[in-house]
């Protein structure tokens, strides 16, 4: 081969190696910067929901570890849906009336239905100020604190699975992960809840 072309051929050779390598940096780029600008914007919205917080909770939060910290980071992470003006309760509510769509369309054979509230549910609102305003000051604490992502996961977790059982078409899976879903409900509800709706006004 002339020396010419084994230069041609080495420049082709090098210039695809090239290719690949600047389609890679360009494909892992950006899902670096967007990891790292998607932890800014988790930190912002947990500083602006602490500047929302009365000083007795202020303090509270700051005294949580930061494993706790970052797992509250990594909830918020799973939801798009940042309100400005909804109480837990509201978000409970509606939360609910997902679940209960989620059953009609299992038991109405609705994959679209299932899979549609099933993922409502899964990315439900944060409502205004985040959850731990609404748990109690007597629950602000790492060791409390420490399995609310686990009910977080196995409520929003299994709701992720429920809507792709429904996509395949897989309603007998789909029904039995509602149980992992209220037993998730339940749990946090054990922890985090007390009776709802009591009255001073009863002897
Ligand atoms: C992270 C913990 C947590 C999880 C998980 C959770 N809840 Fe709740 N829920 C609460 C708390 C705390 C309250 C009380 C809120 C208040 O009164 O301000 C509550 C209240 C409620 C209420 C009562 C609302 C009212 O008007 O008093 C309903 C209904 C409810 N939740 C449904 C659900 C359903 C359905 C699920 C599961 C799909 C669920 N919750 C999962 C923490 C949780």
């Amino acid at each position: 081969m002339p020396l010419k072309n084994k230069i041609l051929n080495t420049i082709k050779t090098c210039s695809l190696l090239t290719a690949i390598a600047l389609s890679i940096a360009g494909t892992m780029l950006p899902t670096i910067a967007s990891a790292d600008s998607g932890m800014d914007e988790l930190k912002k919205v947990l500083q602006s929901q602490i500047a929302m917080m009365k000083p007795e909770l202020q303090s509270k939060v700051k005294d949580l570890s930061t494993d706790t910290k970052m797992s509250i980071m990594a909830i918020l992470a799973m939801h798009s849906r940042v309100s400005d003006q909804a109480t837990l309760r509201q978000v409970m509510l509606e939360v609910l009336s997902d679940y209960q769509t989620m059953s009609m369309g299992i038991m109405t054979d609705s994959a679209e239905m299932t899979a549609d509230a099933a993922r409502r549910l899964a990315n439900h609102r944060i409502p205004v100020g985040g959850l731990l305003p609404y748990l109690g000051l007597d629950n602000i604490n790492d060791g409390k604190l420490a399995v609310l992502e686990s009910f977080n996961d196995s409520v929003e977790g299994n709701a992720i699975k429920l809507a792709e059982a429904a996509d395949k078409g897989n309603m007998g899976e789909a029904a039995a992960l509602l149980g992992s879903i209220s037993s998730g409900c339940v749990g946090c509800h054990a922890v985090f809840r007390e009776y709802p709706g009591t009255s001073e006004l009863l002897k």
